[in-house]
């Protein structure tokens, strides 16, 4: 069967490119307003490469110039049912000893990948860290963790757009939402 070149229209949307646009520059408020010395941005990819694009640029906007660098983590594989196991598929380039970090996801949900990153930044002595996701899903952890900064609280749907994919399709959207069954 041919690719379907309108995957949108199956999707339903949840949060609008100018619902996020505006919830991104209060968050960028928000950030601005820790004061956070030599900010670092670690972006965990894929998915949040689009809201780390977006949420830098509101930063910006706020007076803050932070380094930034990539970590490319895996957990969902092809399925949509996270295997549990969080790997490094890239990793930095950066030393981020005695570094500041923001740290950005784009989902927290069991909370495995977060903290798979956030503890591995530890393990290499970053000194403080700040944790921000595009959406927390309220479900039951499998670990311990929060962040210290969330955009949106995410209906229990799989989701797909700004940046995150089913099978690395619909990362192209400019809006989060939901394939309709
Ligand atoms: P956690 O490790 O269970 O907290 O899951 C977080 C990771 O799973 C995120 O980095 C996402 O990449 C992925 N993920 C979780 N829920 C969804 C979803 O609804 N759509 C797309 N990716 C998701
Ligand atoms: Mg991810």
């Amino acid at each position: 069967m041919p690719a379907d070149p309108h995957p949108e229209k199956r999707v339903e949307v949840i949060f609008s490119a100018s619902t996020i646009a505006a919830r991104l520059d209060e968050l960028a408020v928000e950030i601005a307003a820790r004061r956070i010395d030599r900010l670092l941005v670690i972006a965990v990819l894929k998915g949040s490469f689009v809201f780390a694009a977006d949420l830098i640029r509101a930063m910006h906007a706020n007076g803050i110039a932070p380094e930034i660098d990539f970590l490319t983590l895996s957990s969902y594989r092809k399925s949509k049912v996270s295997s549990g196991q969080v790997t490094i598929l890239r990793d930095l380039d950066l030393d981020v000893t005695g570094r500041n970090i923001l740290l950005i996801d784009d989902i927290l949900e069991s909370g495995r990948t977060l903290a798979f990153a956030k503890d591995l930044l530890s393990a290499r002595g970053a000194a403080r860290i700040h944790t921000c996701v595009l959406l927390e899903k309220k479900v039951p952890r499998a670990v311990e963790i929060e962040a210290d900064f969330r955009a949106f609280d995410c209906p229990e749907v799989f989701v797909v757009g700004y940046g995150m994919d089913v099978a690395h399709r619909y990362r192209e959207l400019p809006f989060v939402g939901h394939i309709r069954q």
